[in-house]
């Protein structure tokens, strides 16, 4: 009988110890004393971040997705090149890696994105003897791609941004304007209403969005790239494609006219939509649109510029609490200055050795006190 209780004993201390040194482990990576993001949102709205982790991310990193996002958007993995390079082709390594990390660490996921003009194989657009691909053709392959990927994670994705993209820039507002992709030569406007009916059949409880830039300008003055967005949305709507939300991206910088984004989420909701913040990040300097921008100097970004920056996130953020019934989700794009497209030009909550900017104090001042 002594030596079965010893060794109970004996193992009992054992798992003690390792508890404590898995605790305090756990500790270093998320200290208690930092408030989560995701918690000071909770019941609002939720709160995301894109990358294609895990892999190439630093435990430290993936520390800090887990305290403060949940949900993430696979930056690049999901999109039409990366899973599906040539007709017969397709690459699922990386964003089931993805699923199902997020489902261990408890993370939403969203889908990102299925008809889109950029990081898309040519191969859709091209016929068997090199010559452009039909109507029916590309929209052959168009539904076989939307069933393949989505159908792969029917369930397990809140939701997709079934098309990204398709208003060209620069217009004046009275027509749709959309951009002509090689989707728009190949199929023509109806390829959207389609991508939308395809992707409700291949994941029924998906939450379906539209995705572009720039969709808020203009909306203020009821012209310009929202009023297009508005004209395509009633029309998606009067087609039937089954439609829960629109994204803006929320690529922005110092000026950005905050009153249209504001105009632009009760215009959404007017039509019955729900709003996202899909790709937020706000440049703290250089240019102020597009990724890559190499503006002189962005190395040494100053005090000011970063509490500027501070400033339009908690302006922006207390117009998201006080729409917070139409806001579904914010999602950053990237989780620090180092991760993040527009790295150079600084633009998001956590610096390039993932320490917390002022912006990130402004956020949270913002969930604390609630709407002004
Ligand atoms: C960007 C990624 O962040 C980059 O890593 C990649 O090289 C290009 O695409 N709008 C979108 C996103 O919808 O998919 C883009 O992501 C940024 C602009």
């Amino acid at each position: 009988m002594t030596k079965p209780i010893s060794l109970t004993i004996v193992s009992y201390v054992i798992f003690s110890i390792a508890s404590i040194l898995q605790a305090s482990a756990q500790d270093t990576s998320a200290p208690a004393n930092l408030v989560s993001l995701k918690d000071a949102f909770a019941g609002k709205f939720l709160i995301g971040c894109a990358g294609d982790v895990p892999g190439r991310y630093s435990e430290a990193e993936l520390a800090n997705i887990k305290l403060h996002y949940n949900i993430i958007t696979p930056e690049n993995s999901m999109k039409p090149q990366p899973t599906h390079p040539s007709e017969e082709t397709y690459n699922f390594a990386t964003p089931d890696t993805l699923v199902a990390w997020a489902a261990e660490n408890n993370l939403k996921v969203w889908g990102h994105t299925l008809v889109w003009h950029a990081q898309t194989g040519n191969w859709f657009f091209q016929g068997t003897n090199g010559e452009p691909a039909s109507r029916e053709l590309a929209l052959e392959r168009l539904k076989k791609h939307i069933m393949t990927v989505a159908g792969r994670y029917k369930g397990k994705l809140l939701g997709w941004d079934v098309v990204n993209e398709s208003i060209a820039d620069g217009g004046s507002g009275e027509t749709e304007n959309l951009r002509k992709s090689s989707w728009y030569r190949t199929v023509g406007p109806d390829v959207l209403t389609l991508a939308f009916k395809w992707a409700h059949e291949a994941d029924p409880e998906a939450k379906l969005y539209y995705n572009d830039y720039n969709i808020e300008q203009g909306a203020v003055a009821n012209r310009g790239k929202h009023a297009s967005s508005m004209l395509l949305l009633k029309r998606l709507i009067k087609e039937g494609a089954p439609i829960d939300g629109v994204g803006i991206q929320g690529h922005w910088h110092l000026t950005t006219n905050l009153e249209d984004v504001e105009k632009a989420i009760e215009n959404y909701a007017s039509l019955g939509l729900k709003v996202s913040i899909t790709e937020l990040d706000v440049t703290a300097t250089g240019s102020n649109t597009g990724a890559f921008q190499t503006d002189a100097g962005t190395n040494s970004v100053t005090a000011e510029a970063f509490q500027k920056q501070a400033e339009v996130y908690r302006k922006l953020f207390q117009i998201l609490l006080k729409h917070q019934k139409s806001v579904e989700r914010v999602t950053f794009w990237g989780i620090s200055d180092r991760r993040s497209w527009r790295s150079r030009q600084r633009p998001l909550l956590f610096d390039a050795q993932l320490q917390p900017k002022p912006a990130l104090q402004a956020i949270l001042d913002v969930a604390k006190r609630g709407q002004p």
